[in-house]
């Protein structure tokens, strides 16, 4: 089965900072930029068909010149940290599939950054 998509800019998904569109590249209407502090971050909800793992893409862009540095959380307990390498420009889209421990049903994913550099932009999640 093809994946679900679960767009950063749309309900249910929580965005701490503001939904841009100003990078072309992304899908659905716009993207996640998130606030450039330790206190922000990108939440969403997802389903899973059954418990166990679920293979997550994360697309995002990041213009900076170094990687972003960021905790995953499923369910509120931190999964993994995940390091977001610079795309290139902003418009650089790029998708990072991580496999992540999910139960039956809706599961939060909550990306928050571990430096004020801030999360990368974030565009959807594909589960
Ligand atoms: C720029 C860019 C934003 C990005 C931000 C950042 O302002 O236009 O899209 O989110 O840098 O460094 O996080
Ligand atoms: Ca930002």
């Amino acid at each position: 089965t093809p994946p679900k998509r679960y767009e950063a800019e749309s309900t249910p998904a929580v965005c701490t900072g503001s939904i841009d569109s100003n990078w072309s590249g992304y899908s659905g209407t716009g993207f996640c930029n998130g606030d450039n502090t330790t206190t922000a971050y990108a939440h969403f909800t997802i389903d899973a068909p059954s418990a166990g793992t679920a293979t997550v893409g994360i697309r995002f862009a990041n213009g900076a010149s170094g990687a972003r540095a960021a905790d995953l959380l499923v369910n509120g307990a931190t999964a993994q940290a995940v390091s977001f390498d610079s795309t290139g420009p902003w418009t650089g889209w790029t998708t990072k599939t991580l496999v992540l421990p999910v139960h039956a049903g809706g599961n939060t994913i909550r990306l928050t950054p571990t430096t004020a550099n801030g999360l990368p932009n974030l565009d959807y999640l594909d589960v």
